[in-house]
């Protein structure tokens, strides 16, 4: 099939470059003329493994190309997939890059006469494809839905893991208006064999925001209960959810004793919140659609202000080893919101370092992907990032792991595990154990020891 793309990122690319490898004739269209070119010489502007190389082959191939957005370049195009970003501005979400994609897309309409079907892929709250975007593509077409198809494909992929997810996912919702969008939505995943629902619009809509509610809700219920723990005392919130994870509702038993441990499993674990382009603004956009309506929504609310204020944990535990941080290094290892990409956005290491900084810590941080994107979004911040961090933990009074890459691994063999002697660690993803730095004061999240009271 003909697909044209409008939005080149994380969504829009990967979508792009996978639909490409699978057979379709792709163009990703974005008003980013840089991206643009560099998508044309073969260069991601984002870092997701296997990217590049797939580039190349759909480049290769005469597959792929990406173009700035006109209408000019959707000719031809049977399906047209929305893929813009849909930020959140004061709380709510921001359609102004669906409607101007939108919009392409209804003068492009204008002038078709053979069949079309616009679908959008980014996430937007339910009643956005079949009111929103309708009225703006009959709009500009100035034609009704009927002559063209309308639909809604959410996209499931976790940045890091895209090009995996896209390929082989685990269902695809295909969210149709006419009887027509969902052939074409057949046809354009022809080549994957998983489970596909096939629902309207607003069910396809929440299923995506339902599905990032439900995770955001279990990572700020470990927090809560880790924090809880940490204030009772004398409590190993790791041990305690490893008890948790053992109940059979959660990892199912086997019939010889070894347990299927589902990924949920890893949501299950405190940390310092959750973060990315996704679960932060999608749980704060559905709040605010479901009290539009008129529902109370009382557990995504508390779920976003856990959330906020679980970053902050990190000062407050590390103050109470270290004493006053002002004039002292600290070390931040991670930036990026998870291992594996280069993504910044609401990721919690941006409070600690914005919390350190406040406090007059000199703050160094690094991150093996990220550190540019950090650099550039967190001007403000007054922080020295380094590109080797090895050298640096001989000089800080503390380092913080806050993103959990394989490479800060490093930190439990010679000579960094001696360099720790006398300063203090904080493993706020849990990567190790106390016992993997003798001599260091080892700090977590969830795990206060008990001051207890000589007789
Ligand atoms: N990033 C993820 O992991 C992920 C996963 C699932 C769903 N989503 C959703 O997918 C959507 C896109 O997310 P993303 O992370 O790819 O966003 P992004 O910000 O990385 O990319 C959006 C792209 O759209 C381009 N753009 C903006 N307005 C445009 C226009 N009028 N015409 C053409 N291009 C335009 C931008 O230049 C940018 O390159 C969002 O709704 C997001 O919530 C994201």
């Amino acid at each position: 099939m003909k697909v044209g793309v409008i939005g080149t990122g994380y969504v829009g690319l990967v979508s792009g470059v996978c639909l490409a490898a699978k057979g379709h004739e792709i163009k990703c269209l974005d008003v980013r003329r840089e991206v643009v070119e560099r998508l044309n010489r073969g260069i991601p502007h984002i870092y997701e493994k296997g990217l590049e190389s797939l580039l190349s082959s759909v480049l290769a191939a005469g597959r792929f190309r990406a173009e700035i957005a006109s209408v000019e370049a959707l000719k031809g195009c049977e399906v047209i997939l929305i893929a813009v970003g849909t930020p959140s501005t004061e709380g709510r979400i921001d359609l102004s890059q669906v409607e101007a994609a939108s919009r392409l897309a209804g003068s492009y309409l204008r002038n078709q006469t053979s069949p079309c079907s616009v679908i959008v892929k980014s996430t937007v709250v339910p009643g956005t494809t079949d009111a929103a975007v309708r009225g703006w593509l009959e709009a500009e077409s100035g034609r009704k839905m009927g002559d063209f198809g309308l639909g809604m494909n959410p996209e499931f992929l976790r940045e890091g893991e895209a090009v995996e997810d896209f390929m082989t996912p685990d269902r695809i919702v295909l969210g149709g208006e006419t009887p027509g969008t969902w052939d074409a939505l057949e046809k354009l995943y022809e080549a994957w064999s998983c489970e596909k629902l096939r629902v309207n619009s607003r069910t396809a809509e929440m299923i995506k925001y339902a599905n990032n509610a439900i995770l955001a809700t279990v990572i700020s219920a470990s927090n809560e209960l880790a924090n809880a723990a940490a204030a009772i005392g004398g409590i190993d919130i790791y041990e305690v959810m490893a008890g948790v994870h053992a109940d059979k509702r959660w990892s199912p038993l086997l019939p010889d004793g070894e347990r299927i441990r589902p990924g949920i499993l890893t949501y299950l674990w405190p940390g310092c919140g959750f973060g990315g382009s996704c679960f932060p603004k999608d749980v704060q956009a559905l709040l605010a659609k479901a009290r539009d309506a008129g529902a109370e929504a009382a557990i995504l609310s508390s779920v976003l202000r856990v959330n906020r204020e679980q970053p902050h944990q990190i000062l407050a535990i590390l103050k109470r080893a270290t004493g006053p941080l002002r004039g002292r290094r600290v070390l931040v290892l991670g930036l990026a919101f998870k291992p594996e990409t280069d993504d910044v956005r609401e990721s919690a290491s941006r409070t600690v370092l914005a919390d350190l900084a406040g406090e007059g810590a000199l703050v160094m941080a690094h991150d093996p992907m990220a550190a540019d994107n950090a650099r550039r979004s967190w001007p403000e911040l007054g922080v020295q990032y380094v590109s080797e961090w090895e050298p640096c933990v001989a000089q800080a009074a503390a380092v913080v792991v806050v993103t959990a890459w394989r490479e800060y691994l490093k930190l439990r063999t010679s000579p960094l595990r001696e360099e720790l002697r006398g300063r203090v660690l904080f493993d706020a993803r849990r990567l190790f154990s106390k016992q993997d730095f003798p001599g260091a004061v080892y700090l977590t999240i969830g795990n206060r020891p008990l001051e207890r009271q000589t007789p």
